[in-house]
């Protein structure tokens, strides 16, 4: 039975499994994308990890005919990474020729919202929509865009970057060089941050965005003013793409969709008092059902695909 490696490589984990035709997932694995700073210590752990995923697949009989991978930046066509704001070592590096070469197989590496999304509209939340945006939210922010079921990546792979849609002025600087993008308000670090500038002189504290959470949901105000915060720069987000493209759903994926609840009150209230009725009232607001696994599907999907088409 053929399978793909299925890798999606975020800002901080790297997660990986095998995946076959029909978006069935085994070997599931995951390391730590923030071990290092050296770009071939990190491209050696990157190796190992997909060689254990073959050896894998050995064991169980089945025959890896490739690898597709998404990544935490802007990938263009040819699967060189031309941008990556969280991932700052892999900047401008040809991942996907490195994996072809390194393990003498076929790779796709795109964008890793783009495979999100993808995986989201072949079997996650994006599936009755014909039109929709995924939006991941975790170490960055990270968009990807199907059109009439298609993915749209833009001419050279940009397209889709919502995390750097700017909505404040003159705001926080960004990893991508420009500054006040939705990134630096409703990532992880980005709530992290909120939540310590409101808290400036209640002594300091390193809670993370999921402690930030679980705060808010006991009630604290602080914590829940920075959710609220997030939510609101993601209305605001939200309400220019939809009034651009009249979407038909916004599926929210990533570590911190599982706080969309505490998000969603402001992202509502925002949306309500930025986008026109029409691009709205039938706007279906989800939150991704497949966990950490659409990456992988997608990128997995994308591959057979290519293979195919060849
Ligand atoms: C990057 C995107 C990526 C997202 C999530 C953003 O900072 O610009 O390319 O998809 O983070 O990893
Ligand atoms: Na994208
Ligand atoms: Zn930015």
């Amino acid at each position: 039975r053929a399978v793909a490696i299925g890798i999606d490589l975020g800002g901080t984990n790297c997660r990986g499994a095998l995946v076959s035709q029909s978006g069935q997932v085994s070997g599931w694995r995951s390391i730590e994308t923030e071990l290092t700073d050296n770009l071939t210590v990190f491209l050696k752990s990157l190796t190992v990890f997909c060689q254990d995923l073959r050896t894998a697949a050995a064991e169980m009989g089945l025959d890896v005919v490739g690898i597709g991978c998404g990544a935490a930046g802007v990938v263009d066509p040819s699967g060189k990474i031309r941008s990556a704001p969280n991932l700052q070592l892999l900047n401008r590096f040809d991942l996907q020729g490195h994996l072809q070469r390194e393990l003498n197989s076929p790779a796709l590496v795109i964008n890793d919202a783009n495979a999100i999304a993808w995986g989201e509209a072949q079997y996650g939340g994006g599936q009755p929509f014909d039109s929709f945006l995924t939006i991941t939210l975790g170490t960055g922010v990270g968009g990807g865009l199907i059109l009439h079921r298609q993915l749209w990546q833009g001419k050279y792979g940009g397209a889709g970057e919502i995390g750097h849609l700017a909505v404040e002025a003159e705001g926080r600087p960004c990893g991508c060089g420009s500054h006040g993008c939705l990134e630096q308000y409703a990532s992880g670090q980005g709530i992290v941050r909120t939540f310590q500038e409101l808290g400036v002189g209640r002594g300091a504290n390193d809670l993370d965005s999921f402690g930030i959470a679980d705060l808010a949901r006991q009630g604290d105000p602080l914590a829940q003013k920075a959710f609220d915060l997030a939510g609101r720069y993601l209305g605001q987000g939200i309400a220019g793409v939809v009034n651009l493209l009249n979407l038909e759903g916004v599926v929210f994926a990533g570590g911190l969709s599982g706080c969309l609840d505490l998000l969603l009150p402001s992202l509502e209230q925002e949306l309500a008092r930025r986008a026109f009725a029409v691009n709205r009232q039938q706007l279906h607001l989800v939150k991704s059902c497949l966990a950490d696994r659409a990456g992988i599907l997608g990128a997995a999907s994308l591959l057979f695909d290519r293979l195919e088409h060849r």
